[in-house]
């Protein structure tokens, strides 16, 4: 399929009964589906927009083209879950019908008000010479479901001193004003975070650029999102641009967090910028607000401009599991949802030590479920985990307590992509004992260490037939204490 710029932009209800069943019918006979995440049902998905929950569920929209496996005409579609872990397909919620979003409904957020749900996004447009022109719109969806475009922006253009790169709205509320903060660029092509204030979520005015340390750190800031978790102000966003640096930013993108005070009149009081994956597919995340307080997160499990194996059969991309936001000692931690327990049936447990070998972890195995492993080096150099191994192929999680990292190795996970940039992934680590927390799914591996404090997440493309688990350890002992429930 060649993709001309007319073969990429078009809308859903263009999509012919044949185009469709083709769709259908290469992804029904995909060996890489997932099990338990939220992924398209063609077509590309990536970022995650306007997760809320409203009217009794969460609501959780993505970016989505319908037609194949790359960037086109972007549409929102719409999930709905009671649970954070059963979700429903709702369909299409928002596609481009007016000239400001001729070339996409651009990602965005959510916010409740007067029994309606607020939804903001970019209105994408591209003029006769292809120059970009974005806006932020509104949609209102009332309480049946119904959606209701406002037809003209509620931010028509970006402010003078920035570039056309302005998009991706994230609302909150203060006490009776609402902020929206923007992704955008200045005039000298270094990123930056828009800020604006208004009392009925209509009528918008400009506060001015967030003040902050970071004057030049990327191009562009993709998806900002700020919000306040135990007193601290945090601000995540997606910075493009960033070089390697040690262990750090070796994706194409990154997303990462500012941890500070409280935003004080568009002033943010920082620390330094902390990645927020040590894996190697994760991006623009967003955050939501439970019934219950809690704050959490859905990222996209994707890169932009990466080849993955499931393109060539017209599909690309899942979400992450919901996670559960904290902060210690000013770090910001990762856990999954206290909601994903639901999934645990029977349990099963194996104990070992090992010194200078590679054993299976028991009954252990399998390409779906849930794992807590709980390692203790002893004197190797190298203790840790062997998933998803088969023939020839292996996925290895482990502490290397000689260059004192973790590790997290798909250089033989199965079909190999996004090479470029390296098959190895870790951060520094200095302790013995190590808690993995993993969630695996047929193409996917999340895993969260200790309490949450780093967390890997990455797509791997093994055979189906590559479920074996093994505990190793290197010049040494080690000793392993692991439980695992399948997921069906
Ligand atoms: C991030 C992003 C956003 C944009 C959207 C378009 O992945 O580039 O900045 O709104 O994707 O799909």
């Amino acid at each position: 399929m060649e993709w001309t710029q007319e073969a990429r932009y078009r809308t859903y209800e263009s999509m012919t009964t044949e185009e469709r069943l083709k769709l259908e019918n290469s992804v029904s006979a995909s060996i890489w589906r997932q099990r338990y995440h939220i992924q398209p049902m063609y077509g590309l998905l990536n970022d995650p927009n306007g997760f809320v929950w409203f009217n009794g569920s969460y609501h959780l929209f993505y970016q989505w083209f319908p037609f194949g496996a790359v960037h086109g005409m972007k549409h929102w579609f719409h999930t709905e879950s009671s649970d954070l872990v059963e979700w429903e397909n709702k369909g299409v919620a928002l596609k481009p019908e007016y000239s400001f979003e001729s070339h996409g409904i651009y990602s965005g957020s959510g916010i409740v008000h007067n029994n309606s749900l607020y939804l903001f996004y970019t209105g994408n447009k591209r003029d006769e010479e292809w120059n970009r022109h974005s806006s932020q719109c509104l949609a209102i969806m009332n309480k049946s479901g119904k959606i209701t475009k406002r037809e003209i922006p509620i931010i028509k253009s970006q402010p003078n001193g920035y570039t056309e790169h302005f998009r991706d709205p994230k609302v909150w509320q203060v006490e009776d004003n609402f902020y929206m903060v923007v992704g955008a660029q200045r005039e000298n092509l270094t990123g930056c975070v828009l800020l604006y204030q208004s009392h009925d979520l209509i009528d918008w005015s400009l506060l001015g650029e967030m003040g902050m340390k970071e004057m030049d750190f990327g191009y562009m800031w993709e998806c900002p999102d700020y919000f306040t978790l135990q007193n601290h102000g945090i601000l995540l966003c997606s910075p493009q641009g960033l070089q390697p640096e040690g262990d750090s930013y070796h994706n194409i993108y990154h997303s990462g967090v500012w941890v500070g005070k409280p935003l004080t009149n568009n002033h943010f009081d920082h620390g330094d910028f902390q990645e927020l994956d040590a894996g190697f597919d994760f991006y623009a995340p967003q955050t939501t607000v439970s019934p219950d307080g809690r704050r959490l997160l859905v990222g996209w499990m994707g890169l932009p401009e990466i080849e993955y194996p499931t393109d060539s059969e017209g599909w690309a991309h899942c979400l992450t599991i919901p996670r559960e936001l904290f902060i210690k000692d000013n770090i910001l931690y990762q856990q999954p949802v206290n909601e994903l327990k639901e999934k645990r049936k029977k349990a099963a447990r194996a104990a070992m030590n090992v010194s200078n070998e590679v054993r299976d972890l028991g009954e252990l195995s399998g390409d779906c479920f849930e794992m807590i492993a709980e390692v203790e080096v002893g004197s190797a150099n190298r203790a840790g985990l062997r998933l998803r191994v088969g023939k020839g192929e292996e996925t290895i999680l482990y502490v290397n307590t000689e260059t004192q990292k973790v590790v997290l190795d798909r250089t033989n996970a199965g079909v190999a992509f996004a090479q470029d940039y390296g098959s190895i992934r870790q951060k520094h680590y200095s302790k013995n004992k190590i808690r993995f927390h993993i969630f695996m799914d047929t193409t996917s591996i999340e895993v969260f260490v200790n309490d949450g404090e780093m967390v890997f997440t990455s797509r791997l493309f093994p055979k189906m037939e590559s479920q074996g688990i093994q505990f190793f350890a290197e010049k040494g002992t080690a000793k392993i204490d692991a439980v695992q429930w399948k997921y069906d």
